[in-house]
């Protein structure tokens, strides 16, 4: 039961686990907001850029498609039901993850922190409310249904330690120059 939720409510958020780590990865070019201030400040910065948010949902979308394929023989050795994304409900989660990251950076400059700057709460959260905000809008009935009580209690919880455990890998990894 337990492990059929936890499976149930990680699987349906890994295409909007993934376009981050995509982002990074990918990102780079042109800014989002093309060098524009609000006041003294980016409105974005240099953190967000079109490369990025395009690569990230892109490669969201392609894993929700991957994880329809995999998911008769992933259900069936987990012993439990897992959801099937149509594309849709993929393109909600995905796009829906960088628009959250994006609609971070915007809050963070306002804040006067800088590109880079750690915003405990914000950082961990910003992609899950994004997704699960446009994936309502674009697949209202699959989110409703998908994203039941105890999967969105899962999914508030597992997510900020699944990122903190990813940040303190890549550090040990040197890829990122801080643990958080
Ligand atoms: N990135 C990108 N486009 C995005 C999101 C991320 O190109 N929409 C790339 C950028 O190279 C960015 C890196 O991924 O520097 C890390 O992403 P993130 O931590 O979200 O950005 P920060 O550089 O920390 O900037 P911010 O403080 O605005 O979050
Ligand atoms: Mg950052």
């Amino acid at each position: 039961m337990t492990v059929s939720l936890v499976a149930g409510a990680l699987w349906a958020m890994l295409p909007a686990y993934v376009p981050n780590n995509a982002a990074v990865v990918a990102g780079g070019g042109r800014p989002i907001d093309g060098g524009r201030t609000l006041g003294d400040r980016r409105l974005l910065g240099d953190g967000k850029t079109w490369r990025g948010t395009a690569a990230g949902t892109l490669v969201g979308v392609v894993l929700a498609v991957g994880l329809n394929a995999l998911r008769p023989a992933a259900a069936a050795v987990l012993a439990t039901t897992l959801p099937i994304f149509p594309l849709r409900a993929a393109l909600g989660l995905a796009l829906g993850a960088m628009v959250g990251d994006v609609g971070a950076s915007l809050i963070k400059r306002r804040l006067g922190r800088r590109r880079g700057a750690s915003v405990p709460g914000l950082d961990q959260l910003d992609f899950v409310f994004g997704a699960l905000a446009l994936a309502v809008l674009l697949a209202p009935a699959w989110t409703l249904s998908t994203f039941t009580p105890p999967r969105l209690a899962v999914v508030l919880v597992a997510t900020p330690l699944l990122h903190l455990t990813t940040n303190v890998v890549a550090y040990l990894f040197g890829l990122k120059s801080e643990p958080w």
